[in-house]
C-alpha cells in the first residue's frame, strides 16, 4: 500500500493505491484560483501553496482510505520534471514521512508517472506499447517495452502540445489556462473555415513543432480581426476549432506512423491534452479501423495527480523494504534516463 505525493507544479495531491484493490483514495486541489490574476504559475505562490495544503490532505486521504502511516508500505513523491521550489515540499514532506514512519520513500518521475496512469483503470494496456505523452510541457512519442524501458521516438521541438492550447487561447482572449477553455470554444466552431499547416506532418520522422501553428492563429486574428483589433464570437470560435483540428490531425498522424514503424498495436495517451475530447475521438476511430486500441486514463487522471504518483511506486517499489532517505528534487528529469527496477 502506497501513499503518492504530487507537488510538481500548481496542483498539490495525495493519494492511497494498493496493487491488490486499486485506488483507495485521492484528493487533487487545484491552484488556478491564486495564479489566475497573473496569467499563468507563480513558482513562489505554488511553493507556498503546496506548503499549506499537504500535510492536511495526507491526514484526509489516509482517514478516508482507513490506512495509518506505519500501515503503509512506502510513500512515493514526484522528485521531477518540476518547479524546483513546488518538487522540494513534496519531497521534503515524503521523506520527512518516510523517516517518521521508517517507510521507504521513492522518488518517482512525473512523466513515467503519466505515462503509466492508464494503469490505474480497469481496462489497463499490456506492455509493450506506444504512448502519446502530451501535457503542458512536454509532446512525446514513447516505445514502452516495459516499467523503465523507454525508447524516445520524437518530441516537440518548440513548444508543448498544451502550452500551444494555452498560448493560442491567450491569443483568443480566454483566460488562464486556456487548454480546457479553447477546446470548449472549438466544440462550437466550424472546422473548415480555416487551413492551418499541419507541423512537421510531411516530413518523416515523429518530432512535432506548434509554435508555428500558434504564430498562424495569431496572424489570422489579426487578418479578420475588426478596426478596433476585435473578434467575434464566431470568429474566435472558427479559429479555436480549426487550431483545434489541426493538433489532433497531427498528433493521430505521427501516432499512426510510429504504430506503423514499430508494429505495435496498443497505444496509450496521457498527460492533460490527453482529456482533449476531439483527440480521443479520432484516435479511437483511427486506431479501431486498424484493429488497434487505444487507451486513456479518466480524465482527471490526465491532468496531474497523486494516484498516477502512488502507482508508480507500487511498481517501483516491488517488496523493497528500504529506500534512501535523500531527499531528490530535479527540475530536469528526463524520461530517457530511466531504468528498469
Ligand atoms: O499534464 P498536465 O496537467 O500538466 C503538465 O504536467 O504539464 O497538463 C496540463 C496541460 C495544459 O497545457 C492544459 O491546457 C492542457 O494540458 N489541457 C488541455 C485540455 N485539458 C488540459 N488541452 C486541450 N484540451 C483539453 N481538454
Ligand atoms: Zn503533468
Amino acid at each position: 500500500m502506497i501513499l503518492g505525493i504530487e507537488t510538481s507544479c500548481d496542483e498539490t495531491a495525495v493519494a492511497v493505491y494498493d496493487p491488490a484493490r486499486g485506488l483507495l483514495g485521492h484528493l487533487i486541489h487545484s491552484q488556478v484560483a491564486t495564479h489566475a490574476p497573473y496569467g499563468g504559475v507563480v513558482p513562489e505562490l505554488a511553493s507556498r501553496d503546496h506548503i499549506r495544503r499537504l500535510l492536511p490532505m495526507v491526514e484526509e486521504v489516509l482517514g478516508r482510505a482507513g490506512v495509518t502511516g506505519p500501515g503503509l508500505d512506502g510513500i512515493a513523491y514526484t522528485a521531477g520534471p518540476g518547479l524546483i521550489g513546488a518538487l522540494l515540499v513534496g519531497a521534503t514532506m515524503a521523506t520527512g514521512l518516510a523517516l517518521g514512519w521508517r517507510r521507504p520513500a521513492i522518488a518517482i518521475n512525473h512523466m513515467e508517472a503519466h505515462l503509466l496512469a492508464p494503469l490505474l483503470e480497469a481496462e489497463r494496456p499490456e506492455f509493450p506499447f506506444l504512448a502519446l505523452l502530451v501535457s503542458g510541457g512536454h509532446s512525446m512519442l514513447v516505445e514502452v517495452a516495459g516499467l523503465g524501458r523507454y525508447r524516445i521516438l520524437g518530441q516537440t521541438l518548440d513548444d508543448a502540445a498544451g502550452e500551444a492550447f494555452d498560448k493560442t487561447a491567450k491569443i483568443l482572449g480566454l483566460p488562464y489556462p486556456g487548454g480546457p477553455a479553447l477546446a470548449r470554444l472549438a466544440a462550437e466552431g466550424g472546422r473548415d473555415r480555416f487551413a492551418f499547416p499541419r507541423p512537421m506532418l510531411n516530413r518523416s520522422g515523429f518530432d512535432f513543432s506548434f509554435s508555428g501553428l500558434k504564430t498562424a492563429v495569431a496572424l489570422k486574428a489579426k487578418e479578420i480581426g475588426r478596426s478596433d483589433g476585435l473578434l467575434t464570437d464566431a470568429d474566435r470560435r472558427d479559429l479555436a476549432k480549426s487550431f483545434e483540428e489541426a493538433v489532433v490531425d497531427t498528433l493521430a498522424g505521427k501516432c499512426l506512423r510510429a504504430l506503423e514503424a514499430t508494429g505495435l498495436t496498443r497505444l496509450v495517451v496521457a498527460g492533460g491534452v490527453g482529456a482533449n475530447a476531439r483527440l480521443r475521438e479520432r484516435l479511437r476511430d483511427e486506431l479501431t479501423a486498424r484493429g488497434s486500441s487505444v487507451y486513456y486514463p479518466r480524465n482527471e487522471f490526465c491532468t496531474d495527480n497523486a494516484a498516477m504518483v502512488a502507482l508508480t511506486g507500487a511498481m517501483r517499489l516491488r517488496g523493497s523494504k528500504t529506500g534512501p532517505l535523500t531527499v531528490q528534487a530535479r527540475a530536469r528529469w528526463d524520461l530517457a534516463e530511466m531504468q528498469p527496477p
